[in-house]
Formats: C-alpha cells, structure tokens, sequence
C-alpha cells in the first residue's frame, strides 16, 4: 500500500472515540482509493512504455525517410544527368540531319545543273570546230556558199541550244537562291482574295502570252470576310502564282489527252475560319483547285522535295513547290496540303493565320 495511505489507516486507528463500524468502512475507502492509485500508476507505465516505443520507431521512419530521399536525389540527378545527354544527342542528331540534308541538297544542284553545263560544254566545242571549218572554207577559192551556208546555220542552231540551257542553268540558279535567301520583304496587311486574284490573272496570261492556244476557265469564290492579313505580299503572291501554274499546266495535260467535252478549269476560292475561342485569331484558308491529270500517291509524296518534277526536261526545275511549302510553313506558321485524285483533279489547300 501507498505510505501515504498506510499514514492514513494509522491515523485512524489511533483516533479515539472511533467506532469498529467507521473503521471497516474508513479502511475499505483508502483501500480503495489505493487500489485505483496503483491501477492509475500501472496505467501511467503503460503509456510511458509505448510512448517511448513509437519514439522509437519514429526515429526509425525517419531514418528510413531520410535514406529515401537520399536515394530519389540520386535518382533525380541521374535523370537530369540523362536529360541533358538526350538533348545534346537530340542536338546533335539536328546538326547531324541539316547537315545530310544539306549534302542531299548540294548533290541535287549539282546534279541539276550538270546536265545543261554538259549541254552548254558540248555544243560550245561543236561550235569551236564548226568555227574551224567556217573559216577554212572561207579561205578557199572558190567558196563553196552551200557549206557555208549550212555551217552558219549549224553555228546558229548550236548558240541556241547553248542560250536555252544556259538559261536553264540560270533558272535552277536562281531558284536556289530564291529558297536560300531569307525573305527580304517585311509582313504588311493585304487584301489577301484580291493578291489570289491578281495572281490568277497574272499566270493566265502569262501562259497565253507564251502559248496563244492555251485557253482554261477561270473561277473565284472570295469570302470577302478573309479582308486584310499580315503577310509578305511578294512571297505569298509568288505562292499563289506557283500553285495555279502548276494548276493550269495540268489541265493544259488533260486536255491534250483529247477526251471528250472537257474543260480545263481552275478555281481559287477563300474562307475565313473563325476562332475557336473569342481571343484567337482565327485562319484563312485558301483552295485552288484544277480538274487537271491528278497526282498519283507516290508522286504526290515528292512533290514538296527540291527538284522534284514530272515536266519533261528543260521545262520545270522542280523547285515551285518546294520554295512555295517554305514560304508559307516557314515564313508565314501556315500549312500547305494537297488532295488529289488522279485523272480528277487536285486541290491545294493553304491555311494562315488570319
Ligand atoms: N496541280 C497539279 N496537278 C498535277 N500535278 C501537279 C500539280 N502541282 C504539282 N504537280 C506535280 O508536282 C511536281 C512538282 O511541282 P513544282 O511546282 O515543285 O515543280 P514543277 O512545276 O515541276 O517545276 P517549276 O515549278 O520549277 O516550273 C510537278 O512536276 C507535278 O508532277
Ligand atoms: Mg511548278
């Protein structure tokens, strides 16, 4: 028992004039009182004993917290460590790309303009010895005027030849330097339909000043709403000028096909795209569209590649597509897309920001 309690019992014992009665009944009430102090005291162990237990075992999460983090640092780091490798890769593979490309691209002119130097070689040596010959003959006496006659027609023929692929040399020259160059022409706002308009009239008589038998139908439909856009006036006209030449020339090949009731016809249409949201931009699209040959699914996967053509040599350089996909990707963050079914027709399709 609690001295303190025992203290009690004594005192009470002692204390005179105390009945048998009250004594029992005061030594069960500190009994009691002792019992539940002793069961208070057990209970206070108890919660000492676990108190100290889960300190215990805090301090192990905690370690074993601590090792966690430690580890995901490590990690963190080998992951930013990797990071950085796959970028410098990444950089790498980049250069590596534009740097086969750029050989591709090299290889391509190269190749493009061998052929009319090979031309311009070849009959410019010719000449040299139809020179020769000229003026041996025109030594003699008598001169045999019929000779010199055909040798100064050969002599001419030959210059032609040499003019009409120097020029061709010239044309892929100047292509290359229109696709290297960065556009000198600042964005201004234009009347986009009216630039699609002037473009379309432009190509068709330009087409018929070359050919007088050239003859299509020309259709528009502007969506007047399209108005003014930022864009390089000159970049986008030369664009449209390409798409519809090559419109044009398609339906110029349909119809010497010979069928039946056909008319060639290009049409240039526009719409305006509202935005998706009230503080977007929106788009413009344009379509020209030609009821020309088509393009089959393998040619239509080159046309945007430099110096991809189908026209027979002398006549395209392959490069109209290619510098017109630039422009308005590049240049403008456009699209170009082409749809076509072959003997139907194509449609390109070029969207702006509005
Ligand atoms: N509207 C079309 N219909 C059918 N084929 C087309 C059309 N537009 C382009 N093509 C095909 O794509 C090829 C590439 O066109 P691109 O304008 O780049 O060069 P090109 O017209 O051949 O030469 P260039 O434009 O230098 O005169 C063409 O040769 C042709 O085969
Ligand atoms: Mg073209």
């Amino acid at each position: 028992m609690n001295p303190i309690h025992q203290q009690i019992l004594d005192f009470a014992e002692a204390l005179p004039g105390l009945s048998e009665a009250d004594k029992a009944t005061f030594l069960k009430l500190v009994k009691e009182a002792d019992r539940a102090l002793t069961i208070s005291e057990f209970k206070l162990d108890r919660t000492e004993k676990v108190k100290r237990t889960t300190a215990i075992l805090l301090e192990e999460t905690i370690e074993e917290l601590e090792q966690k983090r430690a580890a995901i640092e490590q990690t963190n780091a080998a992951l930013s460590k990797s990071l950085e490798d796959l970028k410098a890769t990444q950089a790498q593979l980049i250069q590596s790309e534009k740097l086969a490309s750029l050989g591709e691209l090299t290889a391509g002119i190269a190749h493009e303009i061998q052929n009319p130097l090979n031309f311009v070689n070849n009959f410019s040596e010719l000449s040299v010895d139809l020179a020769k010959e000229l003026k041996e003959e025109l030594e003699k006496d008598p001169v045999d005027k019929a000779l010199v006659q055909e040798l100064t027609a050969d002599l001419t023929s030959n210059q032609q030849k040499i003019n009409h692929h120097g020029k061709r040399a010239a044309d892929i020259v100047s292509g290359m330097l229109q696709h290297a160059r960065a556009s000198t022409g600042t964005k201004e706002p234009t009347d986009l339909n009216a630039l699609a308009d002037e473009y379309l009239r432009l190509a068709y008589h330009g087409l018929r000043a070359k050919d007088p038998t050239f003859n299509a139908k020309m259709e528009t439909d502007f969506d007047p709403a399209v108005g003014m856009v930022e864009v390089i006036p000159q970049d986008i006209g030369r664009v449209f000028l390409n798409i519809i030449n090559n419109a044009f020339y398609a339906t110029q090949q349909r119809k010497q096909q010979g069928e039946n009731g056909y008319e060639p016809t290009v049409s240039v249409s526009s719409r305006l795209v509202p935005p998706l949201w009230k503080q977007g931009a929106g788009q413009v699209v344009f379509i020209i569209k030609d009821n020309g040959t088509g393009i089959s699914d393998d040619v239509k996967a080159k046309i945007f590649q430099p110096f991809f053509t189908t026209k027979p040599t002398g006549q395209g350089t392959g490069l109209g597509l290619s510098i017109s996909y630039d422009i308005v990707t590049k240049g403008h963050s456009g699209s170009m897309t082409v749809e076509s079914e072959e003997g139907k027709g194509t449609e390109f399709i070029i969207v702006l920001p509005a």
